[in-house]
């Protein structure tokens, strides 16, 4: 059977198959081929996307307004200054309207029950560009790097850890994407922070299809041991209060990607990667009032010396959002 995405919805990593997983893969790499050559072919033009941001975002909103352009297709923004939505206009009644105008919508925010509504009410595919739970385009372009810089091997043989606050999206989405794709995964965590366990059950479940291995362990020297890549993400994440900066950086400070956790690996190749946006200095304003109250003047789930270093590849990984994100809508509205 051919792989037709045509009219899905990508609202968590689970809506797809390992299979669908490589169409896209292999279809991102052919968009990124096509526009480093300058032989894209445009397959929306004429399309209409809304992108709906009731979080912030840097790379998410630029990969899907410069996906869509250099598709042909044309994009309205929305945030929650902007529009009536959730403040005098219910979700679904939103996606209900916007059903009429836009051949597909991306949904950045808090609630997961939101990106499932809108895609139940809208009828037109539906794309999550992060919730609390669920961080699913970034799965492909984590996997998309992965690829690049495995050294020529397959998925089924790439070990990664990720180290920090595991019970968010991007923990949850680590863990169960490589379950998906058969990966070597390893989740390194408190163990209250953890994934949920309705998370670690669809993990094991897609495990035992993949043949993943899968880990989630308290012990960081554990998890790093073999792995191929380092991943991280900050520890306090969009929507959480600035109190739990304090506890979260005691729980999490052994979690540190240090240079002595990259050697940790003992894989000389061994490659950091992060989803950024990242704590690694004192030039952000809450890198630097964390630093004046803490003294971790160099950088907190990152040091800056392994960021600043030859084993960071987190802006390849921040390019392929773009190539990625492109890959889901030309596969689910494209012509
Ligand atoms: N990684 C990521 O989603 O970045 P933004 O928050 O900038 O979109
Ligand atoms: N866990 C982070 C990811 C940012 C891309 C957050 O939700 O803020």
């Amino acid at each position: 059977m051919p792989v037709n995405l045509k009219h899905r919805d990508f609202l968590k990593e689970i809506d797809f198959t390992d299979r669908e997983m490589h169409y896209l893969l292999d279809l991102s790499r052919d968009l990124k081929r096509a526009k480093y050559t300058g032989t894209e072919v445009q397959r929306m033009r004429g399309k209409n996307v809304a992108l709906i941001f009731e979080k912030t975002s840097t790379r998410t909103r630029c990969a899907f307004e410069v996906g869509a352009y250099d598709q042909g297709a044309h994009v309205t923004y929305l945030d929650p200054q902007s529009s009536q939505m959730g403040h005098k206009e219910s979700t679904a009644d939103t996606a209900r309207v916007l059903a009429g105008f836009y051949d597909g919508i991306e949904f950045r925010g808090k609630a997961q029950t939101m990106v499932e509504e809108l895609a139940e009410y809208s009828g037109v595919p539906v794309w999550n560009g992060l919730t609390d739970e669920w961080h699913p385009t970034q799965m492909l372009a984590d996997f998309l790097t992965m690829t690049e810089h495995g050294r020529g091997r397959p998925i089924e043989e790439i070990a990664y850890c990720y180290m920090g606050d595991a019970r968010s999206n991007m923990g949850n989405s680590l863990l169960v994407m490589g379950a998906i794709m058969g990966a070597d995964v390893r989740i390194a965590s408190p163990k209250h922070l953890w994934p949920s366990e309705e998370v670690q059950r669809i993990a094991r479940e897609r495990a035992a299809l993949s043949g993943a291995r899968v880990l989630l362990t308290e012990n960081a020297d554990e998890a790093l041991e073999g792995a191929d890549f380092v991943h991280t993400d900050v520890w306090v994440s969009m929507g959480e209060p600035k109190e739990v900066w304090n506890e979260r950086i005691a729980l999490l400070k052994p979690y540190q990607v240090s240079a002595e956790a990259m050697r940790k690996t003992g894989k000389a190749h061994a490659k950091f990667m992060h989803c950024l946006p990242a704590f690694h200095d004192t030039k952000t304003i809450v890198g630097k009032d964390i630093a004046d109250k803490t003294g971790m003047t160099n950088g907190l789930e990152v040091t800056n010396d392994v960021f600043e270093s030859p084993a960071n590849i987190a802006f390849a990984q921040a390019e392929n959002r773009l190539h990625t994100i492109k890959a889901v809508m030309v596969a689910t509205i494209g012509d």
